[in-house]
């Protein structure tokens, strides 16, 4: 039995193919700190500078840990790094910050046999400050604010919606509806300056409210509106052109591969759908695996205090604008009925009666999944301003919560643009 046992073991060790390291050509350029702690942790397995440890070289372990070299490689290559658009890059390094911080990287069965590759919280830090780096402050952006003028004034103009319906590579449509959905939340990334409104159907919208988060039901549907942020240094942050409209739809028959998630991506106010393979599907759900314990999903309205996770009901007013101030940490949402969008497109100059506008101002938290990222906390307050239907005066209420200066409150309500939308 030893005998066919050694014999056995030794056959295993001669199908296992060596790990071959390809030429360093492209490798990352990045401060010397950052690098060698990238070599320590993770270029077993990102790089072509795969240095295994004899242990990892023997059958059956040398299978798996080819098989993951292999994988790693596919996703980024630190030796073939400069090959990435700057862009890229920097989405990539805000990626691996995130992994590492949720703890999915360096793989943990890797990290429990190499201690070198285990990660110090000073370690964290340096990885978090070459982020940080990658995405300095972006106040006044005057190139941003003009394109933002054009682009509002012909979505202003357009009559009607021109009914634009590309469809992905992947079969999902596009779906001109969910601006009549509820909001699950309001996002500001200062990774890659964007600030974002995520919708959601109501079969999505009823599972938020009843926490059935760990397994979306069938039919869910998420949209999130990106526009790229206009930035100043008092903290304000407002929506620019219209950067995408992203999509995630839970049909598990046809997305096997994503658990069930189907993915897709419309970019600027042409919607020119994204990826030109089905496959782009793939990318899209690799960074989602961070958020694996909501089922894939990052914004997950945070629960209150009593345990609830709460979707404001808007009463069928449609989002104008949202907007956040990074020194209040606030995230808002200003919304309003047919009458209040058109005036708002107008500059708010003649007001007419019936106008609904209600602002909602939300605690700004931070996105347990991702650093980069703010999400809606807890409800600050909720303010309406009506045009009166008889005599066209604009009213005040204070409807939630509390605020200051309520005097200049009306001004300050109707002070904001509204966002381009497709
Ligand atoms: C033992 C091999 C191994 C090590 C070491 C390792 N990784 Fe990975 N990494 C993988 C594999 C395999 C995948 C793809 C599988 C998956 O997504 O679970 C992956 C995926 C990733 C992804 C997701 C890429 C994508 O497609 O979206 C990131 C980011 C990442 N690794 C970062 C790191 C960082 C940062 C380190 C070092 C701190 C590291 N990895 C160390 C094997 C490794
Ligand atoms: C590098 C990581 C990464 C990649 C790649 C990625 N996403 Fe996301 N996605 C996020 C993060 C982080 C959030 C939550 C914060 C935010 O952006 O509002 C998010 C949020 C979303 C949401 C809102 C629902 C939710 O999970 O909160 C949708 C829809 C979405 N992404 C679609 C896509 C599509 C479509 C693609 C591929 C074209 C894609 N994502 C690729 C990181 C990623």
């Amino acid at each position: 039995m030893l005998l066919v046992g050694v014999i056995v073991f030794a056959a295993m060790q001669l199908v296992t193919p060596p790990v071959t390291n390809a030429p360093v050509t492209n490798p990352i350029k990045a401060p010397a700190d950052v690098v060698a702690i990238l070599q320590r942790a993770c270029y077993d397995c990102h790089s072509n500078e795969t240095n295994l440890s004899w242990y990892d070289k023997i059958a059956p372990a040398s299978w798996l840990v080819n098989a993951d070299v292999k994988e790693a490689r596919s996703r980024f290559n630190f030796s073939t790094w400069d090959t990435l658009s700057a862009t890229d890059q920097q989405g990539r390094v805000w990626e691996m910050v995130n992994m590492v911080l949720t703890h999915k990287m360096p793989l943990s069965t890797y990290a429990a046999l190499h201690p070198k590759a285990k990660l110090s919280a000073a370690d964290i830090a340096v990885l978090k400050n070459y982020a940080e780096e990658l995405s300095p402050a972006n106040y006044h952006d005057t190139a941003l604010v003009n394109a933002t003028e054009r682009a509002l004034d012909v979505f202003s103009s357009s009559v009607t919606n021109d009914k634009k319906q590309p469809v992905a590579a992947n079969g999902i449509a596009y779906i001109p509806d969910f601006q009549n959905w509820q909001v699950i939340s309001t996002t500001n990334r200062f990774d890659n300056h964007s600030i974002r409104v995520v919708y959601a159907n109501a079969i999505a919208a009823k599972a938020v409210r009843e926490n059935n988060v760990q397994a979306f039901p069938e039919g869910s549907t998420i949209v999130k509106a990106v526009w790229n942020s206009i930035e100043n240094e008092n903290g304000d942050i407002k929506p620019g052109t219209l950067n995408s409209i992203q999509v995630m739809t839970k049909d598990t028959r046809r997305f096997t591969q994503s658990k069930g998630w189907g993915f897709a991506k419309f970019n600027g106010t042409g919607l020119k759908p994204y990826g030109t393979t089905a496959a782009f599907n793939t990318t899209c759900f690799n960074c989602h695996k961070i958020a694996d314990a909501t089922d894939y999903l990052f914004n997950i309205p945070l629960e209150n205090k009593t345990g609830k996770r709460e979707v404001f009901d808007a009463r069928g007013l449609k989002v104008i604008t949202s907007f956040a101030n990074t020194h209040q940490q606030t995230l808002a949402v200003l919304y309003g009925n047919e009458a209040a969008h058109t005036t708002a497109l107008k500059g708010y100059r003649v007001h007419v009666p019936g106008e609904v506008f209600t602002l909602v101002t939300y605690q700004q938290a931070n996105n347990k999944y991702w650093y980069g990222s703010h999400i809606h906390g807890e409800i600050k307050s909720v303010e309406t301003v009506r045009s009166g239907i008889a005599d066209n005066q604009l009213t005040y209420t204070l409807e939630q919560g509390s605020v200051a200066g309520s005097a200049t409150r009306i001004a300050e309500i109707l002070s904001h643009q509204p966002s381009v939308f497709p």
